[in-house]
């Protein structure tokens, strides 16, 4: 296993404002350097900006502001927006940088001298607000085939990388390096591109008479260097000057290649394919990996600026928490894919997954700790044959999931959401063997099993603490603290990860505030920019026949229902109704039910049946009986109900969807 670990954001342009779409690359990498610095490794984690080019030339004068003190003042929104969001940067390059403009001009020199960088009169289409040339074929209705704006057709002498030179090269290196770029669909894009198209050179100049904000050609002085091409650079120059440096990550060529390289799909083209021809002609090597994630839309359309549709990463946390929002990001979409963001499915994971399954799981046991045993947890307990099952049941889980999650298969593919899903299968579990254990009434006469069950329930906790700590640091932080651990003792990650682990002094519980209060509802809708409502982008569809319905609901509110598999426990009729039966189900964790099937179900039918129930509805009275919950039913012909059973049997606590 490499002991080296270099991973790099997009470097974003300085005209942005960042915002949930920036915020998630930038929290994903950070995600990856904190997991890899537990595992011990060297870490170098690069982000920055990119300021050079024509936007940033015409947005600066458009101010009275000389480019550079334009970048020098919107630099200052990324620097607080990653301190706002906990990211745990090693450096910060700027394209304004000294050292990257020298690094920028001696890469381009060394290709010029060899040849790989040619003069060329040129006839192209320009599209302005993306700095990018087209052919004629390339154009869709004469527009930008990128971005559908206006181009314009430019004429002039240019110089040109011979990137086409390198295709072959680059088709086997991709399809001789399946995790050279990820996810594999994205892989199959570019190859299927690159074996079906003649890939042209790059244009790598703009002459000085239209454009005089960039680098200058250290050949040719009338022209400053083609904005990607010295973004790009970035990845190279900061690991000679901003990357650690220590004995063991000795000056030189240490920190390249880079492990990986995240971007969004946007932008996958100039990382796969110039960045990579750019570094074979340098003769150096390339990236280990470059992986494209999807995009965050809003309401289905794409979030920009000029869209007006943009949510403000510090609006987020300071609604709803950084670590509630980092966690949201990671677990509601897989990485890959696009996402749509939304106030509502915020706040239904944070009620569900967070309040709900991790919150509780955390105050129910300080809560019990401190009743049974005054907070003092036995770390070398018994396991009495009372609770033996359910313990080893759990244990079985929770070994299962950290041998996963300690493995590298889903962090190599970056599968957060599915880290995330089995990480709180532990939690679940967890709360599960509260509901089978009952400690509330082994407490009146079994407290060898009370203090074993606690034990299991504060190491449940202690695992998921760590496991989670890459995506949330600080609440991490507070569960440690709560379960009374030594944060030094947990330094050896792959050591105190495991379920065996114990420590070697004692534990007290010191219980403290919750940590993920329920959210009713949105009391206040985060302001956005005003929409464009000229729907551009959407994508025509064929006609279907509508359904003519007028109660229709839109996806966020099926999401706000949460549906859990149910096992009836103990069921018995609500005194003076014929109608109403009192249940007692284990949804992952005990809740009592009230259901009016009495007429068409008898106690005894219900006990031990799977069924499915509506898990976050506010608790009411029936006949003066809570029910924390409904059960589902169908009504059958003759009106009584049908109660909804799994097809095959399933977990308890399992999601419905
Ligand atoms: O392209 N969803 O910079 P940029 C998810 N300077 N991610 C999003 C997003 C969204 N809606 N919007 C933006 C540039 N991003 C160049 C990069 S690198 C050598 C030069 C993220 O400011 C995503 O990572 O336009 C995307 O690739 C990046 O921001 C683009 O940032």
């Amino acid at each position: 296993m490499s002991r080296r670990y270099y991973v790099t954001t997009p470097i974003y342009y300085v005209n942005d404002i960042p915002h949930i779409g920036h915020a998630y690359t930038t929290i994903a990498a950070d995600i990856l350097a904190r997991r890899n610095r537990l595992l011990g490794k060297e870490v170098f984690f690069l982000t920055g900006t990119d300021e050079h080019g024509q936007k940033v030339e015409k947005a600066a004068a458009e101010r009275g502001r000389s480019p550079k003190e334009h970048a020098d003042l919107m630099v200052t929104n990324f620097m607080e927006v990653w301190k706002k969001l906990g990211i745990s940067i090693d450096a910060f390059i700027r394209t304004t940088d000294d050292e990257h403009v020298r690094t920028v001009q001696g890469l381009l020199q060394m290709l010029w001298d060899r040849g790989e960088i040619e003069k060329r009169q040129y006839t192209g289409w320009y599209c302005t607000p993306d700095e990018r040339f087209w052919t004629e074929k390339d154009l869709v209705d004469n527009k930008c085939p990128d971005c559908g704006r206006a181009v314009e057709q430019i004429k002039e002498e240019n110089y040109f990388f011979l990137m086409s030179k390198y295709q072959e090269k680059l088709v086997s290196h991709i399809a001789a390096n399946p995790s050279y770029i990820m996810p594999e669909s994205r892989k199959n894009e570019v190859l299927g591109f690159l074996r079906a198209n003649d890939l042209g050179d790059l244009c790598v100049s703009r002459p000085k008479s239209r454009l005089k904000w960039g680098i200058s050609l250290p050949f040719d002085d009338g022209f400053v260097t083609y904005v990607w091409f010295d973004a790009l650079v970035n990845y190279f120059s900061a690991t000679r000057y901003l990357a650690p440096c220590s004995a063991s990550a000795p000056k030189g060529g240490f920190w390249w290649p880079a492990s990986l390289h995240l971007v969004g799909k946007d932008i996958l083209t100039t990382h796969a394919v110039y960045w990579s021809t750019m570094l074979m002609a340098l003769n150096l090597p390339l990236p280990e990996k470059i992986f494209a994630h999807g995009w965050w839309t809003v309401e289905g359309r794409k979030m920009s600026k000029s869209l007006g549709n943009v949510f403000d990463p510090h609006a987020m946390v300071d609604k709803y928490g950084l670590d509630a929002f980092r966690y949201f990001l990671f677990r509601e979409v897989p990485f890959g894919a696009d996402g749509d963001f939304s106030e509502e499915a915020v706040i239904n994971r944070i009620n569900i997954d967070l309040a709900n399954d991790l919150g509780n799981l955390l105050s129910r046991f300080s809560t019990m700790a401190e009743k049974y045993t005054s907070g003092t947890i036995d770390v070398r307990p018994n396991t009495p044959p009372a609770v033996h099952q359910a313990t080893s049941e759990l244990a079985g889980t929770s070994l299962a999931v950290i041998d996963e999650l300690l493995a590298d298969t889903y962090w190599d593919s970056l599968r957060f959401n599915i880290i995330l899903e089995r990480l709180w299968d532990i939690v679940r579990a967890a709360n599960n063997y509260i509901a089978r254990t009952e400690p509330w009434k082994l407490a009146k006469n079994d407290m060898e099993s009370v203090t074993c069950v606690l034990f299991n329930i504060w190491n449940a906790l202690r695992v998921t603490s760590l496991l989670v700590r890459p995506f949330m640091p600080e609440t991490s932080g507070k569960i440690s603290t709560q379960l009374g651990l030594d944060r030094k003792s947990e330094e050896d990650f792959t050591d105190a990860v495991k379920w065996d682990w114990r420590p070697d002094y004692p534990i007290k519980v010191a219980k403290g505030e919750q940590l993920f209060p329920r959210i009713e509802k949105i009391t206040e809708r985060t302001d956005k920019m005003t929409e464009d409502t000229t729907a551009a982008g959407a994508a025509p569809v064929a006609p279907i026949a509508p359904i003519e319905q007028t109660n229709l609901i839109s996806i966020q509110d099926v999401m706000k229902v949460e549906l859990k598999v149910g096992k009836v426990i103990e069921a018995e009729r609500v005194k003076k109704s014929d109608k109403l039966i009192r249940l007692q189900v284990n949804t992952g964790e005990m809740r009592q039910i009230v259901a009016g099937i009495g007429k068409a179900y008898t106690p005894e039918d219900l006990v031990g049946r799977n069924i499915v129930v509506v898990s976050n509805l506010q608790p009411a009275k029936l006949m003066g009986v809570e029910s924390q919950g409904m059960l589902l039913a169908a009504t059958g012909s003759d009106g009584v109900p049908i109660i909804i059973t799994p097809e095959k049997d399933a977990e308890p606590g399992s999601r419905v969807k």
